[in-house]
């Protein structure tokens, strides 16, 4: 579907009939998390720059939030800009960030009719002026938007989450604050920078990479991931109902057994 024709909320009735249709199959993910990959080998195969697939990433972003808002997905994390993404040339990471800077100025009013609420992740801090206070401003602007968080990782990385966790963790120590025989997972959880969103159900990466790269590493624990050739710029609505599809099909045991299996006898004694 071309988002562009559409004005926010109007949806075709074919488009609302499979949400319905998935909405009834099972459970749709609370929480999806994306690793939104392949822009630049979509723009070669078209014999075009890099920063041709980062823009037609750009669609895919909108069609993928619309569709999840649509869907009852509490909250979406768009992989946007990784800490190691700092190393890419100056051209391309100057253009990402004008890209990010045209996306808000563009989306936000948007975001806003939908009634979602924007936030980030990241070493914010890192971004230039512009792009920070742009987004600090959508953030402020939709904050109290209740149907679904759109959640950009920005200047991110799982690693970088989990090292400012212990940081603060070890300042409190100090402090006197935390006893460090008490800390545990939930120590841990209310120290990342997503402590306010649940850990992703579902993880979908594109362009058939099978890595998280770097991705979040301590919140993905028990998340179900999905993984499609797809080149992110082609990664549309439809494909998102696929792996929300392969989701409801898991059986997420998160280490235990279902309570529908009987216990059996051992076979073979254990000593
Ligand atoms: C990975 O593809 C993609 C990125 C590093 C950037 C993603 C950015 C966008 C989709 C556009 C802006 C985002 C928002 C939220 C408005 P790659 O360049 O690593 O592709 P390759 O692996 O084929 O080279």
């Amino acid at each position: 579907m071309n988002t562009e024709e559409l004005t926010s909320n109007q949806q075709s009735p074919e488009d609302q009939e499979k949400q319905e249709l998935l909405q009834k199959r099972g459970e749709i993910p609370r929480h999806i998390a994306v690793i939104m990959d392949g822009n630049g080998r979509w723009a070669k195969s078209r014999g075009s720059v890099r920063i041709a697939g980062h823009k037609a990433g750009v669609d895919s972003v909108k069609d993928i939030t619309e569709a999840c808002g649509q869907l009852g997905v509490g909250y979406l994390t768009l992989y946007a800009f990784s800490t190691e993404n700092w190393g890419r040339p100056k051209g391309e990471i100057s253009a990402l960030m004008k890209l990010l800077v045209q996306s808000l100025r563009n989306e936000t009013r948007k975001l806003n009719e939908n009634d979602i609420k924007l936030s980030s992740i990241g070493e914010i801090d890192r971004l230039p002026p512009t792009c920070r206070r742009e987004l600090e401003d959508a953030i402020a602007l939709t904050a109290d938007n209740k149907r679904m968080e759109l959640c950009l990782a920005l200047s991110y990385s799982g690693r970088w989450d989990i090292c400012q966790a212990v940081n603060r963790i070890s300042k409190k120590v100090r402090d006197g604050v935390i006893c460090p025989d008490d800390i545990d997972d939930e120590t841990i959880k209310k120290h990342l920078s997503t402590a306010h969103i649940p850990d992703p159900d579902l993880i979908v990466r594109t362009s058939g990479e099978f890595r998280l790269s770097n991705f979040l590493l301590w919140q993905s624990a028990y998340s179900e991931i999905y993984i499609t050739d797809t080149y992110w710029p082609d990664f549309r609505r439809d494909e998102l109902y696929e792996a929300i599809k392969a989701y409801q099909s898991r059986e997420r045991r998160f280490g235990k057994v279902l309570s529908h299996f009987e216990l059996e006898e051992p076979s073979v004694a254990i000593r």
